[in-house]
């Protein structure tokens, strides 16, 4: 095992900010886990595990030690009447891993093309973007506990899979009372990918491109290319602009809420869900307080999707919290809504 000290963490997170890991330990099978264990100093000290970074916002220099996943690995397990299960190690790229479930016929991920990040985070916010969450086509996956080194298996139920959320986003002491934040090391994650596959259209950005090709039903790979389109054309790249992707939720609220706020805003975007409640889009009550474009210190709102925060040259952690709290403020004034950042603060 080779641990690292003071390394920079500039190029392993996608917002671009300058910090160092005081220790680092890569980790490319759970026999490094059982080493990093067996040291009594690195057993004892808080662990941060780092996956593609795409999904953090690093306040300062990271003391716990901070386990970098580099597994790899990517094959088909097997097949069942109901669906292919395919297996990717978690420090595989999330994006390279669902170009190749569709150029080897196992479709069903291509509505989540092009998010940043790697295979092991994806369960840990529950990523989604135009109609499918992971868990829509989660499996399983094996993780390491990093107090006791065993290996264990979740599944969907066991994960606790929520609106960007699961159980790995929540400390064991936190408001919930489980989680296993800093507890478990993702190491593999499995895929149920639906047979026969059907295509998830409905998002208005996917139907706009259904209008414009003069083809039929789409498949899979031409659904998988609009969203490469469409993601590109909205969402700033992170190895050009740094940003971690949308940095608040979207809020729900109760129907006597909107109604309440659609009186006074009449266009505010929203969209009902099952339950009753109403979703707002947090991009568009950003964008109506007028902070598209802006910038505070050397972090602002991107120009065409007031949801992102980006890094304008040089940001640091601490100046990415700050012009979200003014967000959260001015929301909050203007439409006594509180926004909840996405990422994970660290
Ligand atoms: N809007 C504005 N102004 C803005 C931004 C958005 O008026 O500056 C309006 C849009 O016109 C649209 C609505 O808000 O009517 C929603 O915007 P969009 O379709 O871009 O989706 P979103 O709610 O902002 C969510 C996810 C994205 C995902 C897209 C597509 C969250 C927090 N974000 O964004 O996920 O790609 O839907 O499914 O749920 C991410 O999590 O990092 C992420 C990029």
């Amino acid at each position: 095992m080779l641990v690292e000290k003071n390394v920079p963490l500039q190029f392993s997170n996608t917002f671009g900010i300058m910090a160092k890991a005081l220790t680092l330990v890569r980790i490319a099978g759970e026999r490094d886990v059982a080493a990093v264990l067996a040291d009594a100093a690195l057993q004892a000290a808080p662990k941060f595990v780092l996956g593609g970074g795409s999904n953090i916002v690093i306040t300062g220099d990271v003391k716990s030690v901070v386990l970098k996943v580099e597994i790899m690995g990517k094959k088909l397990l097997g097949e069942t009447a109901k669906a292919w299960i395919v297996e990717a190690g978690a420090g595989e790229n999330w994006h390279e891993f669902v170009a190749w479930t569709l150029h080897n016929g196992y479709p069903g991920l291509e509505n989540l093309a092009l998010i940043p990040g790697t295979v092991g985070g994806s369960p840990v916010q529950n990523i989604g973007a135009y109609g499918v969450e992971l868990q829509d086509r989660f499996d399983s996956l094996d993780a390491v506990d990093l107090t006791t080194g065993k290996s264990f298996t979740l599944d969907a139920a066991q994960c606790a899979f929520g609106y960007r959320d699961s159980v790995f986003k929540h400390a064991s002491t936190g408001a919930k009372g489980f989680g296993l934040a800093g507890k478990a090391l993702i190491t593999r994650v499995r895929f149920a990918l639906p047979k026969p596959w059907k295509a998830v259209l409905g998002y208005a950005d996917l139907e706009k491109k259904m209008l414009q090709s003069a083809s039929g039903a789409p498949d899979a790979l031409q659904i998988y290319e609009w969203i490469c389109d469409i993601r590109r054309a909205k969402l700033p790249d992170p190895q050009v602009i740094g940003n971690a992707g949308s940095f608040f939720k979207n809020p729900t609220v109760t129907p006597e809420q909107c109604a309440d706020i659609i009186a006074r805003e009449p266009k505010i975007v929203h969209y009902l869900l099952a339950d009753g409640s109403v979703k707002l889009a947090a991009g568009w009550l950003i964008d109506a307080c007028g902070w598209k474009g802006k910038t505070i210190g050397n972090a602002g709102v991107y120009d065409q999707q007031a949801l992102v925060l980006v890094n304008r040259g040089g940001v640091t952690g601490g100046e990415v919290m700050t012009l979200a709290k003014a967000i959260q403020t001015s929301v909050y004034e203007r439409f006594g809504i509180r926004l909840e950042p996405e990422p994970v603060v660290v």
